[in-house]
């Protein structure tokens, strides 16, 4: 993964976050996602007044790289502010593994840039995916 590519993942997620709208946890957070084409796609969380209908960074990067046409993830990067991690939530975790695999790289990262790397694979290990269900492509 080079660093040009982290660097307009980073961009687009830095973008995106500003915009998230999150007044009940007061915590911002914006994704991107890098599709099989090069393309960048990012999101920021929604909240929501009934709780549970809010959704995370990564869903809205997921569905915007969809919408376009995008099949596969082939990097993730999530970006929170706070000391600890911003580490991708597990129903996230999940929604990448439908559209990369376990080498995908999961990037975390703070408002001055990346401090660590994962592979889906460390994050989702013995996954459930599309290939469980016989999609070759998964
Ligand atoms: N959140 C994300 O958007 N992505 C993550 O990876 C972790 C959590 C959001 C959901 C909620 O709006 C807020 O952060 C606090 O949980």
């Amino acid at each position: 993964m080079d660093d040009l590519r982290i660097d307009a993942l980073f961009d687009a997620a830095k973008k995106a976050r500003a915009n998230a709208y999150a007044p009940y946890s007061g915590f911002a957070v914006g994704a991107a996602v890098l599709s099989e084409s090069g393309a960048v796609f990012a999101g920021c969380n929604v909240e929501n007044a009934a709780f549970p209908v809010g959704f995370c960074a990564e869903a809205g990067a997921v569905a915007a790289m969809v919408a376009a046409g995008g099949k596969r993830v082939a990097a993730a990067l999530v970006l929170g502010g706070g000391e600890t991690l911003c580490m991708p939530c597990g129903a996230c975790r999940q929604r990448l593994r439908e559209f990369g695999d376990e080498a995908t790289p999961v990037i975390v990262a703070g408002q001055q840039g990346v401090r660590r790397r994962f592979s889906l694979g460390e994050l989702l290990p013995e996954s459930f995916g599309p290939d469980a269900l016989g999609r070759a492509d998964g």
